[in-house]
This record gives structure tokens, C-alpha cells and sequence, in this order.
């Protein structure tokens, strides 16, 4: 594992976003792993600067993204369909139906599940699965649990994880308590990964995730077994640890 240390938010997303950069210009047919959260956002903005300049081109990518909430409609400015043509998707030149979320509005969820993994296998894999970590070291929206779960699923959020998501809603009622994530294996089948972490409430998460136990009640730590993971973290976030 790489722990690439960042000055701040800033420095974080100039860093990931030119690790991200990296992967377009040498495979431009690259299939990138999107991930949504606070997190990223900075990384987006710094990718659309670089495409509006000329420096990046979109033109032979293919997205697919973690996770998706379960049941909200994609015109619902929390959706995460919604979030991602916001922040990325209607900045950027990614060609029109190559870009790939679980289906949120699908109420079967097998049928969900089932067809956001063949569609992950039909694009030929993820090249660079980029990542955020939850506080409790959640990955997607892989709750701490008995077991890693392998496929896309649909998951039921923990009290924490609708908590920390309440600030994005008129209330925490309106919080959906379900959503579709890819699963472990098939985050760990990404060729390559990056996770993105910043802020001194996150410095627990990046103690427990990477230098800890690997477990399932730690969903990320995981990815201590991966090849090629890049952690791009902030001061804060790596504050409990001496990297
Ligand atoms: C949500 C997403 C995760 C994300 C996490 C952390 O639960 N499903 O993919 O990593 O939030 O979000 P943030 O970056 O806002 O702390």
C-alpha cells in the first residue's frame, strides 16, 4: 500500500485527480471506478479544470460507480446519478450511455444487483477503482458486518451512515435507508485503487482501515491484501498514524 501525504484538501485533490490523470492519458479507453461522498468532489473539480484546458480527454472512457441509493428517483439532487452529472459527468466529454450506476429506481433488487455486475464484466473490469472511506471504514456502502460481502448488493445502512448522511436531506426521515454497492470482490477486482481521506474525524477510520486487523467489522482493511492501493490522504486524516 501507498500512502501518499497530502498538505490539505486541496493538495488531496490535485494529487488524486492527477493519479486519475495519469490512468486517462496512458489507457484513454480506460474504464474508471467513480465513487460520490464529500470526499471527491475537489478531485471532479480538478478533473473538469484539466478537461476545459485541453489537458484530458474523456472521449474512450467508461464509468461505473459504487453505489447508488435505493429508491430515489436519479432527478432527485441526491441521488447519486444526480450527483455525478452535477460535479463530473455534464462537465466532461464522456461519450452519452458510458457512464454506469446501480440502478436505484429498479425495486427488484436481485434483478439490480445481477445486472450492475454484468455490466462491470461487460465493460472488461475497472482499471482504477477510486474510493472515500466512511468513518466507520466503510467502503461503497459496505457496513461493518459478520462478513465482506463478494457481488453487488443491496445494503441496509447503519445508524451512523444515515446520520452522517442527514446533513444532505430536509430530514433525517428523508434519508433513504437502503442502497445497491458493489460488493467487496468485486471492488478488489479493480486493477488498480485509490482511496481519497481527508479530515481529523477520519483518522480513526485510516488507523482501524490500514493499520489494524483485517475484518469485516472494518470493511476497508480489505484492501491491505489488494496489489495496487493508493491511499491520498490529508495532515488530519493521517494524524493518528506516522506515515
Ligand atoms: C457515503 C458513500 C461512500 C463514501 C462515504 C464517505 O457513505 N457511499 O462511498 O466514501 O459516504 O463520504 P464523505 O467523503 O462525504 O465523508
Amino acid at each position: 500500500m501507498n500512502i501518499v501525504r497530502a498538505k490539505d484538501y486541496e493538495d488531496l485533490s490535485r494529487k488524486a485527480a492527477n493519479i486519475i490523470s495519469a490512468q486517462v492519458i496512458l489507457k484513454p479507453d480506460c474504464v474508471l471506478g467513480l465513487a460520490t461522498g464529500s470526499t471527491p468532489i475537489g478531485t471532479y473539480q480538478q478533473l473538469v479544470e484539466r478537461y476545459k484546458k485541453g489537458d484530458l480527454d474523456f472521449a474512450g472512457v467508461t464509468t461505473v460507480n459504487l453505489d447508488e441509493y435505493r429508491g430515489l428517483p436519479r432527478e432527485n439532487d441526491q441521488s447519486y446519478y444526480y450527483f455525478m452529472h452535477d460535479n463530473l459527468f455534464s462537465h466532461v466529454n464522456i461519450p452519452e450511455g458510458r457512464s454506469f450506476l446501480p440502478d436505484g429506481t429498479e425495486p427488484d433488487s436481485e434483478k439490480a444487483c445481477t445486472d450492475y455486475e454484468r455490466i462491470i464484466r461487460e465493460v472488461g473490469g475497472v482499471d482504477l477503482q477510486l474510493l472515500g472511506l466512511g468513518h466507520n471504514g466503510h467502503i461503497g456502502f459496505n457496513e461493518p458486518g459478520p462478513v465482506f460481502e463478494a457481488d453487488t448488493h443491496c445494503v441496509r445502512l447503519t445508524e451512523q451512515t444515515i446520520k452522517a448522511n442527514q446533513r444532505f436531506f430536509a430530514s433525517i426521515d428523508d434519508v433513504p435507508k437502503e442502497a445497491y454497492t458493489m460488493g467487496i470482490k468485486t471492488i478488489m477486482h479493480a486493477r488498480k485503487i485509490l482511496l481519497v481521506v481527508s479530515g481529523e474525524d477520519k483518522a480513526e477510520a485510516v488507523k482501524n482501515s490500514f493499520f489494524g486487523p483485517i475484518t469485516p467489522q472494518v470493511q476497508a482493511s480489505i484492501l491491505q491484501l489488494h496489489k495496487d492501493v493508493t491511499v491520498v490522504a490529508d495532515e488530519a486524516a493521517l494524524s493518528l498514524i506516522n506515515a
